[in-house]
């Protein structure tokens, strides 16, 4: 595992196993905060409670506690994860991020190496070690989903027309499910799980990006 600086200043890792890094190399931190926090109004959300499939380097997870905490609402986050990088790993990628010294990320990094549960006033974080499509899921309760597991070309079971049905059951009404893979096949997936689906503009280095609302 081969960490990469990207092009807004933070890292990411390359997977070779993947053949693809963890996170955009156009900017890791960007992509977090444009394609995921702000793609799915979590940003604006006053008490969100986000399913992310796929936590990694725990960048987007980062970048959510990072504004909750500037906005000082509670966050909920329940993070699925079926191969946990190692807490060398972990620590070297956050090591410039403006969270890295918060007393909630050390806590992880220390207690890092299988599920996890972390309970603040501000957060309530459980990280699940499993396969994301062989889990029971929570029913209408995420205000938010971040689906953020590799390509679908090369992790095709995260983005099923099954399991997407699956992730669009776990969104409250009004809630978004934000995606960086405008594939055609992933849009209908999600149409066909009646999401009312939007095709937005990326940030660097990605032309559109998904956002996907399950009417109210
Ligand atoms: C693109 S990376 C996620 C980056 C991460 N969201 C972040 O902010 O750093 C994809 C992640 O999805 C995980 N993943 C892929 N398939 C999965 C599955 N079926 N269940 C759980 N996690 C999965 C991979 O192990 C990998 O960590």
């Amino acid at each position: 595992m081969e960490r990469q600086r990207t092009l807004d200043g933070s890292w990411t890792v390359y997977s070779p196993q993947h053949a693809q890094t963890y996170g955009s190399r156009h900017g890791a931190a960007t992509q977090a905060r444009e394609v995921f926090l702000s793609g799915s109004g979590t940003a604006q959300h006053p008490a969100p409670a986000v399913l992310e499939v796929g936590f990694g380097l725990g960048q987007n997870f980062r970048v959510t506690l990072q504004d909750t905490l500037r906005r000082g609402v509670p966050l909920q986050y329940l993070a699925y994860e079926q191969a946990p990088v190692d807490e060398q790993t972990l620590r070297e990628v956050s090591a410039d991020d403006p969270l890295a010294q918060h007393p909630v990320w050390q806590q992880l990094l220390t207690r890092w190496g299988g599920p996890l549960q972390i309970g603040t006033p501000a957060l309530q974080l459980e990280l699940r070690c499993a396969d994301v499509t062989t889990v029971a899921l929570p029913c209408g309760w995420a205000s938010a989903v971040y689906l953020d597991g590799f390509s679908p070309a090369c992790n095709p079971e995260v983005w099923t027309p099954d399991f997407l049905a699956r992730l669009a059951a776990t969104l409250r009404p009004g809630g978004v499910l934000a995606t960086y893979s405008a594939a055609g096949r992933v849009r209908r997936g999600l149409m066909a799980a009646g999401l009312q689906v939007q095709r937005c503009r990326g940030p660097a280095g990605k032309r559109e990006v998904l956002r996907a609302i399950r009417p109210v």
